[in-house]
């Protein structure tokens, strides 16, 4: 496969050049003196921009077409004296031509069920997501983050990209409210608690979330009261076919329930490279939850609370109903709360008028798909080295030791089990690998 982008220009007259991402994005080299070049970024976000992009990938005058040797050595006649450190955002691969073939991919997975990819790579830029695109493409592809919402039910047949793009990079902050750009491969956890620590507040109700950052708005994580996309500026990412990098905005991610657009109709379609994110530093607290309140207040921390305290105590409603994915394996809810409509609620109540729910968008209802397995007696059952937590009925466990088919197989059954118990179709969260 040969992809589309990136493409090599330069300014003819002068030693100005690009690198064309995708139908909207430029790099620039700029010089500065005789020996130093400033890198400018470029998103087209109206009209004259998109029109100077569609300019320089035409060639039009006075833009010169350049294979990537030559724009590499015109590159090297002078060094990046100031670059603009957008995570990933470098034009060469950086781990070319190290797949790792038939590699054991179960520890970098939170369920940690053992399974191998036929080969893996580990991708630091964006570069190096474009390279492996094209290497090895008679193979398909897999992409995978932070791990902690797949279950490896077989072996990968493939390629599988491992997200390692780092770097966290303030864009704009008007001393209120800041911007700021994640690479991909940033674990979760640790961009809240970075943001917690620069004052950047908003995202506290999601501490403790496994996962990566880039992973984040693919199924809109959320947790007491607040979701990704509450928080969610932009994020770009780069197409499988053509390598065009492209920027979604809010709206065009389609953002739901633990979904987005890229679980429905661009699914398996790109690779997320980075995410940017609006925090405030007087960010309003969301401290509705019922759980949240009251772990405050046994805190006395119910009054003049910070952003910081209710990152603690999410944190430790997180850790005493949920277990450790470092000590047990689990993907969190292992299935959604179920949107149902308010007549099968009603069937539900006329046998369990004590069922949980809570409303839904369009008038339906969600239902605790916790109390629902629960309820049904799965809560704490286990099967070989894997059950339900015994804390928390959503949330599947591999003691150590279960494959992902064992896993599945306590899944289906459960499924199969509230499906005869109360009529409603369970829908799992967790992607799974090899069915
Ligand atoms: N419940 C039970 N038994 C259980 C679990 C829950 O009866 O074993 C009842 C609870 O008593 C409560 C209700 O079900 O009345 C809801 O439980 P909880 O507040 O724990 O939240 P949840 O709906 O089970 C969702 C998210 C969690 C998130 C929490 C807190 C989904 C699929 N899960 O769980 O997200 O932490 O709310 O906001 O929406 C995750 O996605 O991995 C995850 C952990």
């Amino acid at each position: 496969m040969s992809i589309d982008y990136p493409q090599f220009r330069k300014l003819e007259g002068a030693p100005n050049l690009y690198i064309i991402e995708g139908p909207k994005h430029v790099t620039e080299w700029q010089p500065m003196g005789d020996s130093k070049w400033v890198v400018h970024q470029h998103y087209a976000s109206d009209y004259p921009r998109y029109q100077w992009v569609s300019e320089l990938l035409q060639g039009d005058d006075p833009v010169r077409f350049l294979n990537v040797d030559t724009w590499k050595r015109l590159l090297n006649e002078r060094s990046v004296a100031s670059a603009d450190e957008i995570p990933g955002r470098t034009p060469y691969p950086t781990n070319q031509g190290l797949w790792r073939d038939n590699a054991p991919v179960g520890a970098l997975t939170t369920f940690g069920a053992e399974a191998r990819a036929s080969c893996i790579f580990e991708v630091k830029s964006d570069a190096d997501v474009r390279w492996a695109l094209q290497d090895r493409d008679e193979l398909p592809l897999m992409v995978l983050g932070g791990g902690s919402n797949v279950l490896m039910c077989q072996d990968w047949a493939g390629r599988m990209l491992h997200m390692n793009i780092l770097g966290i990079q303030k864009v704009t902050d008007d001393g209120n409210a800041v911007e700021v750009v994640v690479g991909a491969g940033e674990s979760w956890h640790a961009w809240v608690m970075h943001a917690l620590e620069c004052g950047w507040n908003g995202l506290e109700n999601l501490a403790l979330i496994p996962g990566s950052v880039g992973a984040s708005p693919m199924q809109n994580i959320g947790a007491y009261g607040v979701e990704v996309k509450d928080r969610f500026a932009w994020l770009e990412a780069i197409h499988r076919d053509t390598g065009a990098l492209e920027r979604f905005e809010p709206k065009r991610c389609a953002f739901g329930y633990r979904d987005s657009v890229f679980k429905q109709s661009e699914k398996e379609k790109w690779v997320i490279v980075r995410v940017a994110f609006s925090l405030e530093r007087t960010a309003p607290l969301n401290t509705q939850y019922g759980v949240i309140q009251s772990e405050l207040q046994s805190r006395g921390w119910d009054r003049g609370t910070t952003h910081r305290q209710v990152a603690e105590v999410v944190m430790a409603i997180r850790q005493s109903k949920l277990p450790d994915p470092r000590e047990i394996g689990n993907a969190g809810s292992f299935f959604k709360n179920p949107v149902v409509s308010k007549e099968v609620l009603a069937r539900i109540q006329r046998n369990h008028p004590e069922v949980v729910y809570y409303p839904a968008p369009d008038g339906g209802v969600k239902l605790a798909a916790g109390w629902l397995i629960d309820r049904a007696g799965w809560k704490g059952h286990q099967r070989g080295a894997c059950g339900v937590h015994d804390q928390q009925a959503l949330v599947l466990v591999n003691y150590g030791g279960a494959t992902g088919a064992e896993i599945w197989a306590l899944a289906h059954e459960i499924m199969e089990d509230i499906v005869d118990k109360y009529g409603v179709q369970l829908v799992p969260e967790v992607n799974q690998v090899g069915l």
